[in-house]
This record gives C-alpha cells, sequence and structure tokens, in this order.
C-alpha cells in the first residue's frame, strides 16, 4: 500500500517537475555582444566543448544571420543549415550536423543570405523553440551576430539566459550598456565576460563601473549584471581559430583554458 502511494506520489512530482521545466530539460543559453569581433564564436564553440567533456550533449546554433562561421571554427562543410529548415524544405534533424567533438552538434548558418523583410516575425526563433522541444540536448548555445538588429533582438527576446560577451574596448563597452539597457526592459538578468583581458580584477572592476552607470541612470533595480570572468589574448587562439581546430582541445592545460573552466562553472551555476 505504501509502495503504491509513495510510487504515485513520486510519479506526480516527476510530472510537476516536468511542467515547471515546460517537458523539456535543454538549458538554453543566448551570447551576443553588440561590438562585432570581440569573440563569441570563438568563446562559444570552445565553451560547448569544454561542456560536453563535462558530460552534457550540447548543441550549438549559429544564429549569425547573413554571416555564419561556426562551421569554420568546427571544421565542418554542412549539408543543410537552419534556413533549410526554417523554408520547410528539411527536417529539424536534417540541419544538425554532428561535429567531430563527441556530444557537441551544429546547427549551422549560411554565409551571404539576404535578409528578408520579415521583420519581428519570429521566423528564425522558432528553430531555438523547436530544439528545446526535442527534449534530446542538456544545453543549447546561440551565437548571435554583432549588432542590436531586428534578428538579435528576435533571438534574445526567447532567452533568459544570455551572455554578453565584450573587450575593455570604449566602444565595446557602449555597445555591452545599451545592450544593458535594452535588456533591463524585460529580463531579469545579463551575464558578463570579458575577452582580451588579462585578469579577472580588471574585468571585475570594469563590470562594477557598468553596474554603477545603470543605477545612475535609473536601470530597473532588480536587472541583475553578473561578472562571469575574463579571457586572455593568445595568438594561439587565433592559430588554432586558423586552422580550425578548438584552441581548448589543443592547449588543455593553458591559462586560458583554466578561465574558459571557471567561466563554464558560473554559467551552470546561472543558467536555468
Ligand atoms: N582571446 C583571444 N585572443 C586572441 N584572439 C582572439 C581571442 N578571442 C577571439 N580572437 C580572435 O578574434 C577574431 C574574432 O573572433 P570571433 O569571430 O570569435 O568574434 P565574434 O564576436 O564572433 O565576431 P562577429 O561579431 O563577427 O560574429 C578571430 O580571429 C579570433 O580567432
Ligand atoms: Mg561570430
Amino acid at each position: 500500500m505504501f509502495d503504491t502511494i509513495s510510487s504515485q506520489a513520486s510519479k506526480l512530482v516527476k510530472l510537476t517537475s516536468g511542467v515547471k521545466k515546460n517537458y523539456s530539460k535543454t538549458k538554453l543559453l543566448t551570447i551576443t555582444s553588440g561590438k562585432g569581433g570581440v569573440g563569441k564564436s570563438t568563446i562559444t564553440a570552445n565553451m560547448a566543448f569544454l561542456l560536453a567533456r563535462r558530460g552534457f550533449n550540447v548543441a550549438v546554433l549559429d544564429a549569425d544571420i547573413g554571416l555564419a562561421n561556426m562551421q569554420v571554427l568546427f571544421d565542418l562543410k554542412p549539408q543543410n543549415t537552419l534556413f533549410e529548415y526554417i523554408n520547410g524544405i528539411k527536417t529539424l534533424d536534417e540541419v544538425i550536423t554532428k561535429t567531430v567533438y563527441e556530444n557537441v552538434s551544429l546547427i549551422a548558418g549560411k554565409s551571404g543570405y539576404q535578409y528578408t523583410s520579415n521583420k519581428n516575425s519570429f521566423l528564425f526563433s522558432r528553430i531555438v523553440k523547436d530544439l528545446i522541444a526535442l527534449n534530446r540536448y542538456d544545453i543549447l548555445l546561440v551565437d548571435t551576430g554583432a549588432g542590436l538588429n531586428d534578428y538579435v533582438r528576435e533571438f534574445l527576446a526567447v532567452s533568459d539566459n544570455i551572455l554578453a560577451i565584450t573587450t575593455t574596448d570604449p566602444s565595446a563597452l557602449t555597445d555591452v550598456y545599451s545592450l544593458m539597457k535594452m535588456l533591463s526592459l524585460d529580463k531579469n538578468k545579463l551575464m558578463l565576460c570579458f575577452n582580451h583581458t588579462r585578469t579577472h580584477q580588471i574585468g571585475e572592476t570594469i563590470a562594477n563601473s557598468l553596474v554603477n552607470l545603470g543605477k545612475k541612470n535609473s536601470l530597473r533595480e532588480d536587472f541583475m549584471v553578473e561578472y562571469i570572468g575574463n579571457v586572455s589574448t593568445s595568438a594561439n587562439i587565433s592559430t588554432t581559430g586558423r586552422l580550425r581546430k578548438l584552441f581548448v582541445n589543443e592547449f588543455s592545460t593553458d591559462e586560458i583554458t583554466k578561465q574558459l573552466q571557471i567561466i563554464i562553472d558560473k554559467i551552470l551555476l546561472n543558467i536555468h
């Protein structure tokens, strides 16, 4: 009798926790920056590898509409891209490409894709929802393009876990502040990572200045900016990128790989 009640109770717990998680185990993290060329795609690809090494099944979606390059970082020539899915020509499974790295899959974008006039249609981000509904991946990383255009906004709109990559360059910081302003209207939190930044402390100091600027300009008080770490500059990052290899795989004991591990620890604590 007790067994029956307890098994019913555990079924109920399973059911309700499923409802809470929207019936999917997949956690979504969207990576963005404002300013271009700050290292979003490089950091995303390397994080995907490290997350997979920790036992997570990871998918990376190249959401840089028009300037996709994630397939280059993973050294792939995918047959299909997210556009074939959006256009209804291919199924979701047909646009998912396995990378050479175990438990890392890529949904590639297409370079040179012409923008359509389908503004605010939520046409592109539908694939994010469908990938989550698949319930196959533990983590879905969405790498957006630069800027805050309609496409980037669309991908940000469907995500509650957002990571901004920036450098200490004043123009990059100005863009990140614009992003903070925009997200503070309807999100609760922004994670912040500083690339090309030698020490954790430098990033932390600048992150605090951004938070103080937000306070001065009356950004919503409960909007949080969480500084999650720094990545130093290394010629080996651009070299491995050019060779179409992943830095963290080639230099697994390097200081930068350790910095990225710290960033991943923080992300895992923060995403829901
Ligand atoms: N920490 C680093 N040290 C050295 N080179 C780096 C570092 N991070 C990124 N790079 C290099 O900077 C260049 C731009 O990086 P990446 O393409 O990842 O930026 P991005 O933000 O994705 O650019 P875009 O806005 O165009 O999408 C690449 O050549 C990459 O190898
Ligand atoms: Mg990029």
